[in-house]
């Protein structure tokens, strides 16, 4: 009887916690479009232009909205992109949230003209 509640506490404890695991895996962060512009600006603009923003200073790196409407890249790549590191791009330590919001900046170029 004594032992009880605890084992009770534990399984509810597991329950929990499988639980909220299992919510991270299959629901990734949604990602703010823009927070994730405002990220752009700050630590990508010299590099890729961000549209309405000052012009990149070199043009070896592609524009976000070069990269929105390429085909072949979607949501996904990039976020696999910035989640490691790249030459020449310095290793940002973009945190999960950073990137989420970033890709779904670049998500947002998509449609634009
Ligand atoms: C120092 C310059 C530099 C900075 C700063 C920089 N990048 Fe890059 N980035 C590049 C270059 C150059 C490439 C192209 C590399 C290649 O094609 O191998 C690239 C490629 C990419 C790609 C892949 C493009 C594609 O479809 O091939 C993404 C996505 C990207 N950068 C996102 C970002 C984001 C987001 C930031 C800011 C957090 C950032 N970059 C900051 C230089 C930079």
């Amino acid at each position: 009887m004594k032992r009880r509640p605890i084992g009770f506490a534990l399984l509810l404890w597991a329950g929990m916690t499988s639980l909220a695991y299992g919510q991270a895996a299959q629901t990734p962060l949604r990602g703010d479009a823009e927070a994730g512009r405002q990220t752009a600006l700050r630590g990508c603009a010299t590099c890729h232009t961000v549209p309405g923003g000052p012009a990149a200073a070199t043009d070896t790196a592609p524009t976000f909205l070069g990269i929105a409407r390429n085909p072949q890249r979607n949501r996904a790549d990039v976020t696999a992109w910035l989640m490691e590191p790249h030459m020449p791009m310095p290793n940002f330590q973009l945190t999960v949230r950073e990137i989420a919001d970033l890709a779904a900046y670049i998500d947002s170029l998509r449609g634009t003209p």
